[in-house]
């Protein structure tokens, strides 16, 4: 297993971070998965024997029952817990309230409690606000955020989904105030789906902050089990539940070249597209998530595919974006502003 820097911290997470939105089966998270506790604990374990210290989970997956399963895990697991980096979010619904939603310090100070008694800890090592919250002040998550750093509750701020020039704009004030900053975004990114690269991309390597990556393999679609034109393999999530929204022509000639990939290594097709996740620099950890062991076993192992240049080029081309505006222009204005010497 490689560990990666958690953004500008002097933490190292594993590469591979294991999700647990599969954990629980409450309400429209059945959905998704439906892990009782023993399953839970045993994927668990599995994942912590093959050096995955990195766990993700949200106090609305399963209506909370997952943020419960995890912390019984560790119990169950007899595990240290400074052995887990433990990573949580807030800001989705959690009550009928009209503030039982959202990035207010309200919310976030309630929120925590809650996931801190769910979890059986006393500290999250990652916490991270689950959306972008249009309502909300930068200024108030930010502040609210430092002050769960400053209680020890929480050891770093982090958020998922939001888009770059919000995350520059919080980390700006929180520089000039001396507060917590934002050490990772968590976002959508799968060869099927390569839109952080034009924007977000650049901006985390400016902010010297992580990126962790949330359906690597766009809820299964990229696993290989699925073809153009028929509706893929029963009780699968994907056929019930079309998400993240994929370019489907796109994504299946992604997965013929994966194909080939794939049997030149003969491994699955699931490995080759969290192999190519994983090859990129810019990625701290990439969220698996898995509904059985044998799910889990392969996509742990995709940490031991190394593709070759030739098969990331190849895989790359087919997996190219459209060019952008002002992506298209940027790439010509700036032909001869190459860093080095002149
Ligand atoms: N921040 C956010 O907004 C956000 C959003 C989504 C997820 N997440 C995080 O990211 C984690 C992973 O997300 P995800 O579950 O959507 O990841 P994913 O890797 O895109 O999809 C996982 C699903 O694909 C199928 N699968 C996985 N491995 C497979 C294999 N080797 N062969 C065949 N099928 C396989 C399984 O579903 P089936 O068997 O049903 O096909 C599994 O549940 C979550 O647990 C959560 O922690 C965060």
């Amino acid at each position: 297993m490689r560990y990666n820097q958690l953004g500008n911290t002097g933490l190292y997470v594993s590469s591979i971070c294991l999700g647990t939105m599969t954990f629980g089966g409450q309400g429209l998270w059945k959905m998704v998965g439906n892990l009782e506790q023993p399953s839970a604990t045993k994927l668990i374990g599995r994942a912590l024997e093959a050096g995955v210290n990195f766990l993700d989970t949200a106090d609305v997956y399963s209506e909370g029952r997952s943020e419960q399963m995890v912390g019984q895990a560790f119990k169950d697991l007899g595990l240290k817990r400074s052995d887990i980096v433990l990573a949580t979010k807030c800001y989705g619904r959690v009550g009928r309230g009209v503030n039982d939603i959202g990035a207010s310090r309200g919310h976030i100070l309630d929120a925590v409690e809650r996931s801190l008694e769910r979890l059986k800890t006393n500290y999250i090592d990652l916490y991270q606000i689950h959306a972008n919250d249009p309502i909300t002040p930068v200024e108030e998550t930010m502040s609210a955020l430092d002050d769960l750093v400053r209680r020890g509750l929480v050891r770093y701020a982090a958020v998922s989904n939001w888009q770059a020039w919000k995350i520059v704009k919080a980390n700006e004030f929180a520089r000039h105030r001396g507060l917590a900053r934002l050490e990772t975004l968590q976002a959508y990114y799968s060869i099927a789906g390569r839109d952080l690269e034009r924007e977000i991309a650049p901006m985390l390597a400016d902010q010297k902050m992580g990126l962790l990556v949330w359906s690597p393999l766009a809820g299964g679609l990229l696993s290989g089990k699925f073809s153009a034109g028929s509706t893929g393999p029963e009780g699968a999530r994907r056929t019930q539940f079309d998400f993240p929204p994929v370019d489907k022509d796109r994504a299946f000639r992604c997965i013929a070249a994966m194909r080939e990939v794939a049997a030149a290594h003969a491994v699955s097709v699931a490995r080759v597209a969290l192999a190519w996740v994983l090859a990129k620099p810019f990625v701290t950890s990439v969220i698996i998530g898995a509904k059985t062991e044998e799910q889990l076993n392969d996509n742990l192992a995709a940490g031991e595919l190394e593709l070759t240049q030739d098969e990331i080029t190849r895989l790359d081309d087919v997996s190219t974006l459209p060019a952008e505006y002002p992506g298209w222009m940027l790439a010509r204005q700036s032909s001869e502003r190459v860093p080095g010497p002149r």
